[in-house]
């Protein structure tokens, strides 16, 4: 199959950890007889530093003409303490999801046996646990109106949200329900927010339509409080863009760490691959972040974009097998931490002898 992939690196660990993911699906390449294009693009802080745009549009027409993106992260300490900052490094993210139309960015909760005493869970509690959570990432308060009032010191963000918006992400959720296990989880605050109380009701109107699903209707709060009690009561999970955010990063951890999640942002032009962790300043530069997560996320490209399902499972296996063999970065293993090439090529070459 021939297949051109855009590689946005970014800012952080995200060169690193980019950089073994590509070792990854070159081994894929060479062994399934595929031919990969790769074209590199800029974003992020390291954009805003070429050419003053964190996402700039000769980035944006690289990701239109792709078949699918790999991304690194973004993000840098400069602009996180200089709330004046005119451009920051997450505009771009934001800019390149409103523009791809990418509306659903798709986290799987996933345990590993071989790292169950990482959790900071009992292992009884995450042993087994495997959940989707659905985030709704193009809408809500991240793009509503925001702004200061003339004083400076009232600001404003606003949460919107239309029935269209509420309908396609339901919808998602509905369809991944029916793959799984049957039970949906909306999550919102309807006891407080218009907007949560568009949700319910939509998810009301679509719950007869789907009489195999089971649905629940969460508050937020009681969502954050369960998935740390009762991680495994969870199947599929759908919300809005806020609450997924605060939601997948406390699910993320009681995997043993964020340095493992993958996700893929799908919707209406080319779906996007990034690890769900960020860019790691302080690890930059020092051959030490985990690339688990960025590998992981090339199998759900394989999977989700190309439609190569061997290709995933085999990216899968190999993950799966380093873990055993405690070839981890540090994160896993303070005492025999290995570097992150080291682990990037320990998983290339278990899938080219495979
Ligand atoms: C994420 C990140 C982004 C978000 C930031 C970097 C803008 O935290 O992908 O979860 O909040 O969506
Ligand atoms: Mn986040």
């Amino acid at each position: 199959m021939k297949k051109n992939i855009a590689v946005l690196a970014g800012d952080g660990i995200g060169p690193e950890v980019i950089r073994e993911a590509l070792k990854v699906t070159k081994a894929i390449e060479k062994k399934f007889g595929h031919e990969f294009s790769y074209t590199e693009a800029i974003t992020g802080a390291c954009a805003i530093d070429e050419v003053g745009d964190p996402y700039p549009e000769s980035t944006h027409a690289i990701c239109m003409n792709a078949d699918a993106v790999l991304f690194g992260a973004i993000g840098h300490p400069k602009f996180d303490n200089d709330p004046t900052a005119k451009v920051r490094p997450e505009q771009g993210l934001l800019r390149m999801r409103k523009q791809l139309g990418l509306y659903a960015n798709i986290r799987p909760v996933e345990t590993f046996d071989s790292l169950l005493h990482k959790s900071p869970l009992k292992k009884e509690l995450v042993e087994g646990a495997n959940f989707m959570c659905i985030r709704e990432l193009t809408g809500g308060i991240y793009f509503g109106e925001k702004g200061r009032k003339d004083d400076g010191n009232t600001a404003f963000d606003n949460c919107v949200y239309t029935r269209e918006e509420v309908e396609r992400i339901l919808k998602l959720g509905y369809e991944y329900a029916m793959k799984r296990n049957k039970k949906l989880t909306i999550v919102d605050k309807a006891n407080v927010l218009e907007t949560s109380r568009l949700w319910r009701q939509i998810g009301q109107e679509m719950a007869p339509k789907y009489p195999e699903v089971d649905t629940q209707f969460m508050f937020v709060d009681n969502a954050a409080m369960q998935i740390i009690q009762w991680p495994k009561n969870f199947d599929v999970m759908v919300t809005e863009n806020m609450f997924g955010d605060i939601l997948t990063d406390e699910a993320s951890v009681i995997t043993g760490s964020m340095g493992l999640l993958p996700s893929a942002s799908i919707g209406i032009h080319t779906s996007v691959f990034e690890p769900i962790h960020g860019s790691y300043p302080q690890a930059a530069g020092k051959n030490i972040a985990n690339p688990v997560a960025t590998i992981l996320s090339a199998a759900m490209m394989f999977e989700y974009a190309f439609g190569l399902m061997p290709e995933g499972a085999l990216i899968r296996k190999a993950v799966a097998a380093s873990l055993e063999e405690n070839v981890v970065t540090e994160d896993i293993s303070k005492e025999h931490a290995k570097s992150t090439s080291q682990v990037g090529d320990w998983i290339a070459q278990f899938i080219e002898k495979a």
